[in-house]
């Protein structure tokens, strides 16, 4: 169930947009129609189970009352004895309502179990590296088939640490999906990706350490603050300068409520500039040694765009930016 929504909840921007909003009803209930069923029929079993015990030991109960009541009569067996089988009873007849609860549970979610089993992964990290960024990035033979028969190639590439790089090139030309293929979003059906760190030792780095901007960013029915911090209040102070930097200060100024204004997704109440400003604060203060930047201008002004890039470049991060409409002057601030 979480499995669709996520899937789902994911390209909410483009549903809302294409207002397809009944088709993500419709999967989502009937996603959890499965997880209803097998709750349903979870309970079935149990109370059947139930049913079936609670008559058994009624009458095995009722078969040692007679035999105890036939023994003690012929001075075959003592009162005590009795209470002992009685206490014995008592126990057994607990145990018994336990396994058949269990079984009961165990039947029940049987289908979904075997199901969520299938589609677990394991997942692997080396405990040694797996929280270090990398430095260095390298591509080699890099291809990727995608299952409607389209296929990428890409030359060889290397990113350095600190470097500026603008990635540019027709639309379709597969510049997203280079950056889906550094963060292990997609897998290359070809040749590698390399990532190595500050002395060229290859290793496996933490993906999640890479700062990245998607074409289609996402904000939150939340405070800009918040979309800005992504609700980690230790960054507060790091905001002002952020905001700053991305030239979202005069934006903020429109707003009655400034940086606590509370974006509202269903009436989209920011531009698209404004929305991609408060992405690349978010990016700012989170304070990645290497971002990757799809598009994150593409709906701010030219001057406002160049002031960006100048406080952007000036890092000393790693920073890879896809544009496809910059001109010649933010062309020559990059490496
Ligand atoms: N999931 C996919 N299935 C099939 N083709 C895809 C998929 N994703 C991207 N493509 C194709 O790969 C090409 C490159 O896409 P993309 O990397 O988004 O281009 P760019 O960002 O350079 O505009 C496009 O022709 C696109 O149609
Ligand atoms: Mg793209």
């Amino acid at each position: 169930y979480l499995n669709t929504l996520n899937d789902w909840l994911a390209g909410l921007e483009q549903l809302r947009q294409f207002a397809a909003g009944a088709k993500l009803f419709s999967v989502s209930k009937l996603a959890s129609k499965k997880l209803e069923d097998a709750n349903v029929k979870q309970t079935t079993y149990t109370k059947l189970l139930n049913a079936i015990t609670g008559i058994a030991s009624a009458i095995f109960g009722l078969i040692i009352f007679l035999l105890s009541g036939f023994l003690v009569k012929n001075g075959l067996l003592e009162i005590s004895a009795l209470l002992i089988v009685g206490n014995f009873r008592f126990y057994l007849n607990q145990a018994i309502n336990q396994i058949s609860n269990a079984r009961g549970h165990m039947k029940g979610i049987k289908k979904l179990v075997t199901e969520i089993d299938k589609s677990a992964e394991p997942v692997h990290s080396s405990s040694k590296d797996s929280s270090i960024a990398p430095a260095i990035i390298k591509t080699k033979s890099l291809g990727l088939k995608f299952s409607n028969g389209e296929s990428l190639t890409y030359p060889d590439l290397q990113i350095k640490e600190g470097e500026k790089i603008l990635l540019t090139g027709d639309s379709g030309a597969g510049k997203s999906t280079l950056f889906k293929l550094i963060l292990g979003e997609l897998k290359p059906s070809s040749g590698k990706i390399i990532f190595e760190d500050k002395n060229g030792n290859q290793i496996v780095p933490d993906l999640r350490k890479i700062g990245y901007l998607p074409q289609d960013p996402v904000v939150f029915p939340a405070s800009i603050l918040d979309n800005i911090t992504m609700f980690n209040d230790k960054l507060d102070n790091k905001v002002a300068e952020a905001v700053k930097e991305v030239n979202l200060s005069a934006d903020l100024k429109k707003f009655d409520e400034g940086i606590d204004k509370k974006l509202n997704l269903d009436k989209l109440n920011i531009s698209g500039g404004q929305r991609q400003k408060i992405v690349l604060a978010r990016a700012k203060v989170h304070d990645s040694d290497i971002i990757l930047i799809d598009e994150g201008t593409s709906a701010i002004d030219q001057k406002a765009t160049m002031d960006i890039l100048n406080n952007l470049l000036k890092s000393k991060a790693t920073i890879v930016f896809i544009a496809h409409n910059f001109n010649k002057k933010m062309h020559d601030l990059f490496d």
